[in-house]
């Protein structure tokens, strides 16, 4: 059942090159409540226990070279149906396949600089929020 949170990162890159504010305006403006927002730098360690999922992956050591190489903004969004909708307004994980007006569609560079994470399960959505925000029951 689909429950009303969801978790988002805004990668490296997006950061680095001033995109945040546009970004976070978009998120908003879809509805999403922002519910709790840090800004933050990973260890390639830390980078690469968020993305364990995909350990056996062939991009996983990259991506967690990517994730750790600046600051990211690590955020809680509220909304009704948050998880599905949010992945509807960052698009496909190639931006080649993002449609029109997605986030990755305006920001991504590549499939692994794609701009943006979004959970993609109520689950998830509770573990990665709670990976950044231990607390989030206070929120
Ligand atoms: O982020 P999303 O859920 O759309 O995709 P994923 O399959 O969970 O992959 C996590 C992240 O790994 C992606 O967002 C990309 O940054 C990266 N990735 C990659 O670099 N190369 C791939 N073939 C697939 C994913
Ligand atoms: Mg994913």
């Amino acid at each position: 059942m689909a429950t009303n949170r969801t978790f988002t990162m805004i990668k490296p890159d997006a950061v680095a090159e001033g995109h945040s504010g546009a970004i976070l305006k978009m998120i908003e403006a879809a509805g999403f409540r922002i519910v709790a927002l840090k800004m933050v730098r990973l260890t390639k360690e830390r980078a690469g226990q968020f993305y364990a999922v995909h350990q056996e992956r062939p991009f996983y050591d990259s991506l967690c070279t990517y994730m750790s190489s600046g600051q990211i903004i690590a955020a809680i969004l509220e909304k009704k149906n948050a998880v599905a909708d949010f992945r509807t307004l960052i698009g496909a994980t190639n931006p080649a396949d993002a449609a029109e007006g997605t986030i990755r569609k305006m920001y991504a560079k590549s499939m692994e600089s794609n701009a943006v994470h979004g959970s993609d399960s109520d689950e998830n959505a509770q573990i990665e929020g709670s990976f950044y925000f231990a607390d989030t029951e206070k929120f």
